[in-house]
């Protein structure tokens, strides 16, 4: 499939989703995150792929929803088309793991799709705000909600208030993001660890997944009677068959995600 806004590579069993609007700083507009859409869709159809990088320039990983395709429009505009529901929300439902590797800034609905994703690796030059409030509006796309969830009230609070823009350090130390790498590393660290992940049983990685995400929704009690079940409905897969008998026998497993 040809793309405008957006570069799509394979890794072995690893997807790269390469956001490339480089004169807009991969502003999230409606064609990119159509065609965003379109290479998650692909990638969690193909049996080959068992997990997925989301990324953007050295510069950017997103500076935000398009403003300039946004300033015009009305209420009933963005009522009436549910302006950034469905092709923005689609890296939160995917099914299979996305890591989001975010060198350079990742503002406004740029910080949100970041955290859309399962977990984020931050280059050194890494800087995360939700600056929406500098120019009259607010965060849209979960700001609010998951930057809350990720590092406390106080600190999303001041960050949503004033737009503040944090660096990796503080986004590290914040538990925003999963590990901070050099710059240069970033895509190679980010494919590494995928590659890792895919290399693992999909049935059970998507069962953890699955758990980990239930965390954010639900009580401890419901979450940990969850959780047991998907742990007991493991031993029903015959990758974990495989990969008890490959520890037992000090082999590498062979996942086949049965
Ligand atoms: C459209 C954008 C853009 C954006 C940058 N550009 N961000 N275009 N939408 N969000 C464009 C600029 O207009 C400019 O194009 C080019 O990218 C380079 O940007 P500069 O500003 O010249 O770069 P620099 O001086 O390095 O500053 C970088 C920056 C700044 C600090 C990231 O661009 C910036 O503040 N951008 C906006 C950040 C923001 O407010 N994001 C939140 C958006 S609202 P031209 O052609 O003009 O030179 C949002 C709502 C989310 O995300 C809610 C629902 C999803």
């Amino acid at each position: 499939m040809a793309y405008e806004n957006i570069l799509v590579e394979t890794h072995g069993k690893v997807g790269v989703i390469v956001l490339n609007r480089p004169k807009a700083l991969n502003a999230l507009s409606k064609g990119l995150t159509r065609e965003l859409a379109q290479a998650l869709d692909s990638f969690e159809a193909n049996d080959d792929i068992g997990a997925i990088v989301l990324t953007g320039s050295e510069k950017a990983f997103a500076a935000g929803a398009d403003i300039k395709e946004m300033a015009s429009k009305s209420y009933m505009d963005v009522y009436m088309e549910d302006f950034i529901t469905v092709d923005w929300e689609r890296a939160s439902t995917c099914r299979k793991p996305v890591i989001a590797a975010v060198s350079g800034y990742a503002l406004g609905g740029g910080c949100e799709l970041a955290m859309m994703c399962d977990f984020i690796l931050a280059a050194e030059n890494a800087k995360f705000g939700q600056p929406e409030i500098t120019i009259g509006t607010m965060p849209g796309a979960g700001g609010s909600q998951r930057l809350t969830r990720f590092v406390g009230k106080s600190k999303a609070m001041e960050m949503c208030l004033t737009g503040r823009m944090m660096d990796a350090a503080e986004a590290e130390r914040a538990g925003l993001v999963s590990r901070v790498v050099p710059v240069d590393d970033l895509k190679d660290e980010a494919i590494k660890t995928a590659s890792k992940i895919a290399d693992l049983s999909l049935p059970v990685v998507m069962m953890t997944k699955e758990a980990v995400n239930r965390a954010f929704e639900t009580t401890l009690g419901e979450g940990l009677r969850f959780e047991r079940r998907l742990f007991h409905s493991t031993f029903a897969t015959e990758d974990q068959k495989e990969g008890m008998a490959a520890f037992v026998e000090k082999r590498q497993p062979d996942f086949k995600n049965k």
